[in-house]
């Protein structure tokens, strides 16, 4: 057995997290750096370090799941977002909402804002979804610096976040309140259902090519009949049709 095999047969057992559905260059390039960070010399010796240091192990996920995120990112496709929203609030109440691998929160707070001034009030639910649990306590504490709120424009910010210390912006508490996280693995874990808006934004990509189309089909079954799938501005569905899915937006797909 390689060593990469045997790293990723443990580390599954050690944090539930199936490596081999991921690109495994990107993911030995990350072990790589990772290693040479921590001073080991060889990956069974970092095996070893993550099998007795729980911090560390932690750091590792962190570092192999790519947590890179930000406010309406690409914002762009939020305006067409916006237009799909606005769209099903005049049919259908309520609106059900899910941010799949939401990373550390700024897609969840985008969406319940833009759920937020578009939809009626109180018709819309919002899910939060994320494999890492690290991440998702930076989401549920809601508090961000400077540099991570710089994609929300300035009429904006301060209807969202209540400035704490002078770097520190804190997603103000009604808004808060509206996201459910929860941690959620898509390659395990069962999906939610009824859902009419799924973003799975820039996590796909990370995957090997069959685990993709597992993910696909598993969110196309997550969705209502009219459900919308937001995408990652790098990838696509290739033949969207054999999913019941028709692609409406380059990055937006409805299911049949
Ligand atoms: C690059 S971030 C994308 C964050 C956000 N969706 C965006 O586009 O800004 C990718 C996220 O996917 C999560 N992820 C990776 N594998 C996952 C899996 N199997 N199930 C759920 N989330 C996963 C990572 O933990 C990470 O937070």
């Amino acid at each position: 057995m390689t060593d990469f095999k045997q790293f990723t047969e443990r580390f599954k057992m050690l944090t539930g997290i199936d490596l081999e559905h991921y690109n495994k260059n990107q993911i030995q390039r990350r072990l790589n750096v990772f290693r040479q960070k921590y001073q080991f010399h060889t990956l069974p010796d970092l095996l070893a370090g993550i099998e007795k240091n729980a911090a560390l192990r932690q750091e590792c996920i962190r570092r192999l799941t790519i947590n890179v995120t930000g406010f309406f990112r690409d914002p762009e496709h939020w305006q067409v977002l916006k237009n799909y929203l606005r769209e099903m609030g005049k049919y259908q109440v309520p609106v059900r909402l899910w941010s799949a691998g939401c990373a550390t929160g700024e897609e969840a707070y985008s969406l319940a804002w833009l759920a937020m001034t578009t939809l009626p009030k109180n018709t819309w639910e919002l899910l939060a979804s994320d494999l890492d649990a690290d991440v998702l306590n930076t989401a549920r504490a809601g508090v961000y610096t400077a540099k991570a709120v710089k994609g929300v424009d300035a009429k904006t910010l301060p209807l969202m976040f209540q400035r704490t210390g002078s770097d520190l912006y804190s997603v103000k508490p009604h808004i808060r309140e509206r996201v459910r996280f929860f941690r959620h693995d898509l390659l395990r874990d069962q999906y939610p259902f009824h859902v009419d808006v799924i973003l799975c934004r820039n996590v796909l990509i990370y995957f090997i090519e069959k685990t993709k189309k597992k993910v696909i089909s598993n969110l196309v079954q997550a969705l209502n009949p009219g459900g919308i799938l937001f995408l990652g501005s790098s990838e696509q569905i290739i033949g969207p049709d054999k999913y019941g899915l028709v692609n409406e937006n380059v990055f937006f797909y409805r299911k049949k």
